[in-house]
């Protein structure tokens, strides 16, 4: 019996890419392992949308090094974003002489022939700038898919991105905007339903321009009140919704969708609109405020969380006061926080007035230590009020569940709960989950 260890770093997409490699090596006959002594294949979903996953890489991949020279026959494999970049590409051949096998985000379909090349003795490197499909459809549409959870299932519903935001890789690592069907979605959603999943994230780098690029035209709002219309479960979530592309139509849908989750992953990056244009956003911060007034009109129990980007090339303090003032303004319920890390082939990457590094460690502090005041603020403002709670899992501790805002809560119940939808009162909170009790 031969064994794989996989490594899946990055986002939602390479999670779910990872699921459809899962899947293809149990049909090749491989197990799963967390042992990378016992593994015969070692392979590493990898991400480059900053430098530190990718010093990761290289960390983890040089200490292999030991491994293969014990046991000849171990393939090390990479795949996902990092190969993607041709600089990056030349460097890992260079710098990991032992990989054996070098695939990207295009061709996981190709696996099997790969490894089994691999396994050989070839050294395969095999990467495909952009994926030949044809309208609507994906390669990942055809595979066998091994889900890591039984209740909440990650659904693509749009691949790549063309916004080009100048700070950012994923363009030229994923490809341009591609959706599939209403119907291949639909249909994804029916089988799981048919094996009582309760949940869907519908996929996306910027869900907001899902359909935009089909023949027959439709949108984001569209699709989800289709959705919303098969019955059997309980709540769709979707990621990520790019503010420029957030209209009426999707407020409406949130407020009005009963399946629909009161949960809205907004974005901003910056709280200067001078930053805001220098990284090709498309939207100024008063355009943010407006649209996060309008949510919360709509829509006033929704959780809203964001992505943050300090030490922008030409961030200056006040622009920097900015972001802080925003993220005031608007309190968040959660943001991740990044500190710019300049990439290769990006426009910002060429700018002239990159900030220091202990510059922007000071500036992320900062940064991170006003949200978690808040984020705890937000969480107390919970106690006493009665959720509707997916339980997800049953633990030491008793019962997980969590609420349409997205938000954990422990309770104590029996295991038989798990899978279903209970009423529960906050009891207590702390900065990142919350006690209940059932009612
Ligand atoms: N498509 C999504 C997010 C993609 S990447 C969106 O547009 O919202 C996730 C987050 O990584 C981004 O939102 C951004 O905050 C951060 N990010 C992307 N490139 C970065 C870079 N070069 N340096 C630091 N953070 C970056
Ligand atoms: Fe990157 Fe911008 Fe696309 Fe998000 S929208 S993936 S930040 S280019
Ligand atoms: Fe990283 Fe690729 Fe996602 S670069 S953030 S894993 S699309």
């Amino acid at each position: 019996m031969k064994h794989f260890y996989l490594k899946t770093m990055g986002c939602q997409m390479n999670d779910h890419d990872s699921e459809v490699i899962t899947g293809i090596l149990l049909s090749l006959g491989y197990q799963p392992t967390e042992s990378v002594e016992k593994a015969d294949f070692i392979l590493y979903n990898t991400c480059c949308v900053r430098e530190n996953p990718e010093r990761k890489v290289y960390g983890h991949i040089s200490a292999f090094r030991r491994l293969k020279e014990q046991h000849p026959e171990l393939v090390i494999g990479i795949c996902g974003c990092m190969p993607q970049q041709p600089q990056e590409l030349e460097t890992m051949l260079k710098r990991l002489p032992h990989v054996d096998l070098i695939f990207g985000t295009h061709n996981i379909h190709r696996l099997p022939e790969l490894l089994n090349r691999a396994t050989s003795g070839e050294r395969v490197v095999e990467i495909w700038d952009e994926a030949q499909y044809g309208e609507g459809q994906d390669f990942r549409d055809q595979l066998p898919v091994q889900r890591t959870s039984k209740l909440k299932a990650f659904v693509n519903i749009i691949y790549g991105c063309t916004n080009f935001c100048t700070y950012c890789i994923v363009p030229y690592v994923r490809g341009r905007e591609h959706s599939r069907t209403p119907d291949s979605i639909r249909g994804d959603i029916l089988d799981l339903v048919a094996e009582g999943y309760k949940e869907v994230t519908l996929l996306g780098q910027n869900v907001n321009a899902y359909g935009k690029d089909l023949s027959e035209k439709t949108s984001f709002s569209s699709l989800l009140e289709d959705l919303n219309t098969i019955p059997g479960f309980a709540r769709i979530r979707f990621t990520t919704s790019h503010p420029r592309d957030v209209g009426a139509d999707l407020i409406g849908a949130l407020a009005s969708l009963e399946k629909v989750c009161e949960h809205l992953h907004l974005p901003v990056q910056a709280g200067s609109s001078r930053i805001l244009k220098r990284m090709n956003r498309g939207y100024t911060r008063d355009d943010y405020l407006r649209l996060v007034d309008q949510v919360r009109q709509a829509v006033p129990e929704i959780s809203l969380t964001t992505d943050l980007i300090v030490g922008f090339p030409g961030e200056t303090d006040q622009d920097f006061q900015d972001t802080l003032s925003l993220v005031r303004e608007v309190g968040f319920d959660s943001a991740f926080t990044f500190i710019y890390s300049p990439r290769e082939g990006t426009p910002a990457a060429r700018l002239p007035d990159q900030i220091p590094e202990d510059l922007k460690k000071e500036r992320i502090y900062e940064l991170i230590e006003l949200q978690n005041a808040i984020s705890d603020a937000q969480m107390q403002k919970l106690v006493g009020s009665t959720q509707e709670l997916l339980v997800e899992g049953h633990g030491k501790s008793g019962l997980v569940g969590r609420t349409r805002t997205n938000r954990q809560v422990y309770l104590e119940g029996t295991e038989d709960l798990v899978g279903s939808l209970v009423s529960a009162e906050i009891t207590q909170a702390s900065t990142w989950s919350l006690q209940g009790r059932i009612l």
